[in-house]
């Protein structure tokens, strides 16, 4: 989308999603709750939330939780997605994605054209592009050549 449709209501109606979804974050060995909320371009909303394990290493973050509920529907073409985080789910800083996280995004989302909202709360939050925080980042346009 462009940056002008993404209004304040669409962004605040994607921060109280994500904020409802994160007491189901599963976090019994970091306590650190982490939830989002994908919007499609379809207009389709997908939550997810950090699920952690005893191994560790399967621990799924938040975004991609979201990202995949969306992409083994058949959604993959995506507008912007609203982050909240914290230590025992109290949102005292913004909550970047982790490079992970980043790398799956620039599979499904355009650089320019993709949104990623932190949030604090419904009134304190900040947006970036894809872009800005993935700068010169290896996509599927890489491989295409
Ligand atoms: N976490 C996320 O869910 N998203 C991120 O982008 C950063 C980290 C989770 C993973 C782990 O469960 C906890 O936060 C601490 O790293």
């Amino acid at each position: 989308m462009r940056r002008e449709e993404l209004t304040e209501e669409i962004c605040k109606n994607l921060i109280e999603r994500a904020i409802e979804t994160l007491p189901y974050a599963y976090t019994p060995y970091s306590h650190f709750k982490v939830a989002a909320a994908l919007l499609a371009e379809n207009g389709k909303i997908y939550t997810g939330c950090n699920i952690e394990n005893a191994s560790y290493t399967p621990t799924s973050c938040a975004e991609r939780t979201a990202f995949f509920k969306a992409v083994s529907e058949g959604i993959c073409h995506f507008d912007a997605i609203a982050i909240v985080g914290g230590k025992e789910g109290v949102l005292e800083q913004f909550c970047p994605p982790c490079g992970v996280c980043r790398q799956v995004m620039a599979e499904f989302c355009h650089p320019k054209k993709f949104f990623i909202i932190l949030a604090r709360s419904k009134e304190e939050f900040q947006i970036y592009t894809l872009e800005e925080i993935l700068p010169f980042g290896f996509s599927p346009e890489n491989l295409s050549n």
